[in-house]
């Protein structure tokens, strides 16, 4: 069976996560949960990218040395990860010696080799994001196409990675993995915009910016932030020998790099190349996500619309955040979220699902003491249900093997509305009250075998939740795996429980009050 290694981008540690890094954690977190249930070893790393002018700079102006600086801000970002759930194996920081020293000796590597040589850059920099443009992308404003503030002409020494050496291998290469990078139309955009343009050799040091890895052989300058942050992703499995083998040189390991599209290029172009350079393996897919946008804006610290995922977890808990993130983007698209909307998408989560549990347990309770009825098959609904539940969990196979996880929670809520419309079709209260017990048992025994498997399929995201659902059910542990789920009768005489509220609704008069507690503006 293929081992994953999943990797979200290292996030810049010069202010703290917001929604943005959230959802792109969290999509991970949840494609390597899903991958796990399904038999497969994952190993997941996330982590922090600490080096940078903007970095130092920050660090300064708070009066701090830049190393402290990252110290906190790397902390941020863990407390975050904790809050959220993200159940990562590695957390891989730029700072870290072992990583540095990697990036040397790759970079040493490359200049040997020739691909790496000495030149002089001349062009437009946005201090800010660390970036060179063109005199096209500036325009007659000067300003940066990225963030829009003013960028300054540069004209100094530096290395460059010889891009043309690999722009055929590349295309080659792509032309044999279609689907390397993901949407589809992502890779013509790379390939449209930057490469048929012309792909100029890239700058890969400086010697303006102090808070960096420096060159051994040529100590005046460092190493540009991107050449040392795509190798983290090298570093995260390096550091331990059988994680390296497992996770790294075999080629049964499918290594994802899930990204936002800001960022694809960095990803598709340039480090498949530094890679190449290298003689390494390259990775097998790039994820590519939309933009969280407010008010059609992209949010950043910057523009002060950045949404604090902090507050929002404090208050609804991780499962909530996770849920709401995962179902209501769809994979690539940009999404513009507003608090109404947020509300509208969670509060599917009583409706649907807490609904669901509660009349289950509540007629268990009252029909059967609360026992499960040994499973039995008696009525023709209960026989469409079955196939309804088979081929909900085969498309959520499908959409997991497929890297879909929004598809496949839509897939497991579809089932969710169908076991609510059969309670409402078949009306178990009408068979108790005209003593059709036989009946009612096969009913109830489906119903709470459905239950399980929607908290089975749903465990990757609702990370806590699920657990509540398996505990009012009485499932035993050795049956919290997804090889059970398919077979009826593992439930029978389970002893159900009433326990706590699953999921609470919000309602209109909630929200104002939410608003000021959130701190979030019309
Ligand atoms: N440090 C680099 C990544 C290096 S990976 C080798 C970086 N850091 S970042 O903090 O600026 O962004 C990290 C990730 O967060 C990117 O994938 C970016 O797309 C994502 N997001 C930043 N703002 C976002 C939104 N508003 N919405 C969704 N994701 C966003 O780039």
């Amino acid at each position: 069976m293929k081992n994953f290694y999943i990797t979200t981008p290292i996030y810049y540690a010069n202010g703290a996560p917001h929604l943005g890094h959230a959802y792109t954690t969290i999509f991970c977190d949840i494609l390597s949960r899903s991958k796990r249930l399904l038999g497969h070893e994952v190993f997941f790393s996330v982590g922090t990218d600490e080096h940078g002018k903007k970095i130092e700079k920050n660090a300064i102006k708070n009066g701090l040395t830049p190393q402290f600086f990252v110290d906190n801000m790397s902390e941020q970002f863990k407390k975050m990860w904790k809050m959220l759930d993200i159940d990562y194996d590695m957390f891989i920081r730029t700072t870290n010696q072992r990583h540095i020293n990697n990036v040397k000796q790759f970079f040493s590597k490359m200049l040997s080799n020739n691909d790496i040589y000495l030149g002089e850059y001349e062009g437009w920099y946005c201090i800010d994001c660390e970036s060179f443009w063109s005199d096209s992308q500036v325009g007659e404003k000067k300003i940066c196409p990225d963030c829009l503030r003013t960028v300054k002409k540069i004209k100094e020494e530096s290395y460059f990675f010889k891009c043309s050496r690999y722009v055929e291998k590349l295309l080659n290469f792509y032309n044999q993995n279609m689907d390397f990078c993901l949407p589809k139309v992502q890779l013509n955009e790379m390939i449209n915009n930057f490469i048929t343009p012309g792909l100029k050799d890239l700058s890969v040091s400086r010697t303006n910016d102090n808070w960096g890895i420096r060159v051994e052989e040529n100590t005046k300058h460092t190493v540009y932030v991107w050449f040392d942050a795509l190798f983290n992703y090298f570093s995260a499995v390096n550091f331990d020998n059988e994680v390296y083998k497992k996770f790294w040189l075999n080629n049964d390991t499918e290594i994802i790099h899930v990204v936002g599209k800001d960022i694809a290029r960095f990803h598709c172009i340039y480090w498949p190349m530094f890679l190449m350079a290298c003689d390494m393996r390259l990775p097998n897919r790039v994820l590519a996500h939309g933009l969280i946008k407010i008010k059609n804006e992209k949010m950043s610290k910057s523009k002060h619309n950045s949404i604090d995922p902090v507050l929002l977890t404090q208050y609804f808990g991780s499962d909530v955040i996770r849920y709401f993130l995962i179902s209501e983007i769809p994979f690539g698209n940009n999404y513009d979220y507003s608090f109404e909307r947020f509300i509208e998408r969670i509060n599917i989560l009583p409706h649907q699902l807490g609904n669901l549990l509660n009349r289950v347990i509540s007629m268990l309770l009252q029909y059967f003491d609360g026992a499960i009825p040994t499973f039995s098959s008696l009525n023709l609904e209960d026989a469409k249900m079955q196939d309804k539940m088979f081929s909900a969990i085969k498309d959520y196979k499908k959409n997991i093997d497929n890297l879909n996880i929004t598809e496949a929670t839509s897939t497991v809520f579809l089932f969710v509305a169908d076991v609510n419309k059969y309670i409402d079709d078949i009306a178990p209260w009408k068979l108790y009250k005209n003593n059709k017990f036989k009946e009612l048992e096969s009913v109830m025994s489906h119903l709470a075998h459905f239950l399980y498997v929607i908290a089975m399929l749903l465990s990757p995201i609702l990370v806590n939740k699920h657990k509540i659902i398996l505990n009012q059910l009485g499932v035993l542990d050795k049956f919290r795996k997804l090889e059970f789920i398919d077979k009826f009768g593992i439930l029978n005489n389970c002893v159900v429980v009433k326990g706590e509220l699953l999921f609470k609704t919000i309602d209109d008069k909630d929200i104002d009050n939410l608003k000021t507690l959130l701190n979030i503006d019309d």
